[in-house]
């Protein structure tokens, strides 16, 4: 693996989990990795769970972490090509980049979209530019549209689960991702990335559900089945991902913002005792009830924990494929 960005980097998914579930049963097994090796963690945008987990996971590995939170203490970036820079911007990246590649042997990156324009935001170009110009390994830590350390956990989370019941074994378990309602527009990432995931490994009877307006880019939903009735969504699930999502078509927006759509523990009467999925942070009592995040059937912490291994996984593999110095 050179980068991480997407699903599209990882050659095999089920080998990705079971190395990361290797990390969660021995974390020191490879502290030899990453020695003399150092990685920048930048941030433009606030984080807790991915942030630390990042840190340890290197750690675990042997490697020096750094961390920058350039949105709030570092210059403020240029990223368009030929910007004449005479606004609020200091630095372009063309030339931040390759410094910070001096610096570091993996550049890890969180930026969030402006949620102001589609088409910027669907191409990426934050995590594009570092690409470019850095020449070195870059890792996603949360992007524009995608959440690929978010979705490997969330594999993760399942396959734990489903190796501790064996009814999970005879059959695909039904996936739900459900739309949840929120006081501000949020970005698409983590629901983009979910799907992606959920349908490149392919395990799972996938279902989504969500208002009508809240269509998500079919790039990443593929063939997943549509409804707009949660209820008929949540029969016989097995796991239910809780997130809200901005519109995609009508970028940004809030269309519906009904609080009937948040879950609660009545809901999930109609489920298979499903487990309860939700990426933090969550607004309680907005997007999901006290009793259900506080229940026996959530899995939000044990998610939350879950992201050193997946963070620890993907940075094995990548300083496998750097060369020694
Ligand atoms: N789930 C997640 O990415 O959490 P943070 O925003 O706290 O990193």
């Amino acid at each position: 693996m050179r980068h991480f960005t997407s699903v599209g980097d990882v050659s095999d998914i089920n080998a990705l989990v079971t190395r990361a579930l290797a990390f969660k049963k021995d974390p020191w097994s490879k502290r030899e990795l990453g020695q003399r090796r150092r990685i920048g963690c930048l941030f433009l945008n606030p984080s807790m769970r991915t942030r630390l987990s990042t840190q340890v996971a290197a750690q675990h590995l042997g490697m020096e972490s750094i961390l920058f939170n350039v949105g709030s203490e570092g210059w403020s970036l240029e990223f368009e090509d030929e910007a004449i820079m005479s606004g609020s911007t200091v630095e372009h990246v063309r030339d931040a980049a390759p410094v910070m590649a001096n610096y570091f042997d993996i550049l890890a990156l969180r930026t969030f979209p402006s949620l102001q324009n589609l088409k910027d935001d669907y191409s990426e170009l934050v995590i594009r530019q570092f690409i470019r110009f850095a020449g070195i390994p870059v890792v996603s830590l949360e992007s524009a549209t995608l959440h690929p350390l978010q979705s490997l956990t969330d594999l993760i989370t399942i396959r734990e689960c489903i190796e501790a019941n064996p009814a999970l074994q005879t059959r695909k378990p039904k996936v739900v991702l459900t739309w949840a309602p929120h006081v501000k527009p949020l970005p698409q990432c983590v629901a983009n990335s979910f799907s992606q995931w959920v349908n490149a490994w392919g395990g799972a009877d996938f279902v989504i559900t969500h208002p009508e307006d809240y269509e998500l880019d079919q790039r990443f939903t593929q063939d997943a089945r549509l409804t707009h009735r949660q209820v008929e969504a949540l029969q016989d699930a097995d796991f239910v991902y809780v997130k809200n999502w901005s519109t995609y078509r009508d970028y940004g927006k809030i269309y519906c913002n009904d609080p009937g759509w948040m879950l609660t523990h009545e809901k999930l009467q109609v489920t298979r005792q499903a487990k309860v999925m939700h990426c933090l942070p969550v607004r309680r009592n907005v997007e999901l009830s006290d009793e259900v995040l506080d229940g026996p059937h959530s899995l939000v912490t044990r998610q939350a924990a879950n992201r050193v291994w997946a963070a620890q996984a993907v940075l094995a593999e990548i300083l496998e494929n750097l060369q020694h110095p």
